[in-house]
């Protein structure tokens, strides 16, 4: 996949940008402060995620603007795709549109632009919170199966739900068998998500074992587990709807009295994680921050290569201003592994060692020579 052409207005700082980049490797440097995570942003806004930097959508509106214009082409093996939205601080007036056909959701152009994003946050993968990785899983899942992010969206709206019931149930306003039709909902939703998870982590062990193995020259062994807090053993179901929806729901009657006294919902898959353990050890818990960043830089570049194998088309990989943290080995690491993708970096310094087109960017636009 090659993103053709991008350009961008009004988005946070970004003025007047429009970019014939090139296919394989981009550089964009300028000092700080100047907009060149915003482009990395507007670029990944466009494959249908969230901010990695956790932006609402009406802040990625320039301050003194009204909307944020971004557009790109990329040829992903097969054809040309348009992708343009309209942001604006008054939702309302939002506009997306794929190949010239109107979206209601951002969500739904995941399946057009495959990215990969690394951002000096990412190398905490392993180490930071459940949550990080939760939603880490989620976006993978995301990427390859388009309507998951509606699901996931769905579970956590149901979740709100059953949670304000229990508040209300511990100070009597509502009854104990209001949560019925919740309970239902969420072990229908949960077990498609945990079985769909579990998964996904079953094969990007395979992936981010190999390449830790790489990284490490064969003397640590990385391995990722799925930790579910409903299931204790997910291997070989598939059943979700059956089966693994039954014992959702057993699990959510049976802890029924202790989540309405502490008024929230104690297991689920918004409380699951995954284990990541070097030599057999948590990484999270016994790692040096060189094996927490080898495990990290695995899971992330696991993600690519399992985008490009269910997809059969190479992501676009977004680094920013992570190869600065990185050491040369793990840099050059890194760098190897994406040979063949277009690949956009940022930097403050111009990289003297890399090859590829380079953009100066200075207050939010890009200088021409
Ligand atoms: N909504 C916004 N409107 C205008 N400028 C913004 C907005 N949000 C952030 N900025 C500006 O963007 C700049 C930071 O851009 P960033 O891309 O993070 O810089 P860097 O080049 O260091 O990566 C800051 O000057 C900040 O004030
Ligand atoms: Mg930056």
């Amino acid at each position: 996949m090659r993103i053709l052409s991008f350009s961008a207005d009004g988005f946070k700082n970004l003025k007047n940008i429009s970019l014939s980049p090139s296919e394989g490797v981009n550089i964009v440097h300028g000092e700080n402060a100047q907009g060149k995570t915003n482009l990395i942003e507007a670029i990944w806004i466009l494959s249908g995620a969230k901010s990695f930097r956790g932006t609402k959508e009406k802040d990625m509106v320039a301050f003194d603007g009204d909307f944020a214009r971004l557009s790109l082409t990329l040829f992903d093996n097969e054809r040309e795709q348009t992708v343009e939205a309209v942001l604006s601080k008054n939702p309302k007036e939002r506009k997306i549109l794929l190949n010239g056909v109107k979206l209601r959701y951002m969500t739904q152009l995941f399946g057009a632009l495959k990215c990969v994003v690394f951002t000096p946050e990412d190398l905490e993968l392993s180490k930071g919170s459940p949550e990080n990785r939760r939603a880490f899983i989620d976006l993978c899942i995301s990427q390859i199966k388009p309507a998951y992010s509606r699901t996931v969206a769905k579970y956590e709206n149901v979740l709100l739900q059953r949670n304000t019931l229990l508040k209300n149930i511990a100070q009597g306003i509502s009854k104990p068998d209001d949560l019925d039709v919740w309970d239902e909902q969420m072990a229908r939703l949960g077990a498609y998500i945990s079985v769909l998870k579990y998964q996904y982590t079953k094969k990007l062990a395979i992936f981010a074992r190999r390449l830790y193995d790489e990284i490490s020259k064969g003397k640590e062994q990385l391995d990722l587990k799925y930790l579910s807090t409903v299931f204790s053993d997910l291997e070989g179901k598939e059943d979700w709807s059956g089966e693994l929806s039954g014992e959702y729901l057993s699990l959510l009657r049976k802890n029924r009295q202790e989540d309405i006294r502490v008024g929230f919902t104690l297991a689920g898959v918004h409380r699951d994680d995954v284990l990541v353990t070097v030599n057999g050890a948590s990484a999270k818990d016994f790692g040096s921050q060189g094996q927490n960043r080898s495990s990290a830089l695995s899971m992330k570049l696991g993600q690519a290569f399992i985008l490009n194998e269910e997809t059969k088309d190479m992501p676009v990989i977004l680094l920013d201003d992570v190869l600065s943290e990185l050491d040369r080995s793990r840099r050059e690491f890194i760098i190897s592994k994406l040979k063949g993708m277009q690949i956009f970096i940022t930097c403050c310094e111009p990289v003297s060692r890399l090859r590829g087109k380079r953009f100066e960017m200075k207050a939010g636009s890009i200088l021409t020579k």
